[in-house]
């Protein structure tokens, strides 16, 4: 996902079920992701791309929901555990030290941790090359402060808004 102009990086948290080499999982997850943008203001509707291999797009066809968290600066260590671990291996909530809220108006946990929250509902997916698109419908949105906002860079690298 590394390229030479930084963006704003966001965690994806999930819920639902999985099935992978055999096992049923039931699971809160989170993963990283740079390529998301918003879509349309009436209705209010917000797009993230999800590579077909994640764990996280079982999760989020099952459920048909998600939640996005607007992350601050300062918080990179857990933007790369999430972006580097396969919730399928691990709790991600725990190994980033993440801590879960319930969202207030779909069936999907939100991270505490975040400047701003927007819980979303599926209202449409397609395949894009080796990603699929999923376009949110965004339900509800909680701000909590106005931090810098985290942008990637790439490999190790990050920066701030101004
Ligand atoms: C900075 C960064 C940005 C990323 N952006 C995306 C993205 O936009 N879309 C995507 O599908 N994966 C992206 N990834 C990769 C996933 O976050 C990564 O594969 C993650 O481990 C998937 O977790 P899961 O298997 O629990 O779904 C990114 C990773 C990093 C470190």
């Amino acid at each position: 996902m590394a390229d030479d102009k930084p963006r704003q990086v966001i965690l994806v948290s999930t819920r639902g079920n999985a099935e992978l080499l055999g096992k049923t999982y039931s699971k809160d997850n989170v993963l990283t992701v740079t390529w998301h943008m918003p879509m349309s203001f009436d209705p209010k509707l917000y797009g993230i791309s999800i590579g077909k291999n994640r764990f996280s797009r079982m999760l989020i066809d099952d459920s048909r929901v998600f939640a996005l968290n607007f992350m601050a600066y300062g918080t990179q260590d857990k933007v790369l555990y999430c972006g580097r671990n396969s919730g399928a291996a691990v709790d991600k909530f725990e190994g980033a030290g993440l801590t879960k809220e319930e969202c207030s108006h779909i069936d999907c946990c939100r991270i505490k941790e975040a400047s701003a929250q927007m819980e979303c509902e599926v209202i449409d997916r397609f395949e894009v090359g080796d990603h699929i698109v999923y376009v949110g419908k965004v339900i509800k949105e909680h701000t909590n402060d106005d931090r810098k906002r985290l942008l990637y860079v790439g490999g190790d690298k990050f920066t701030s808004t101004l």
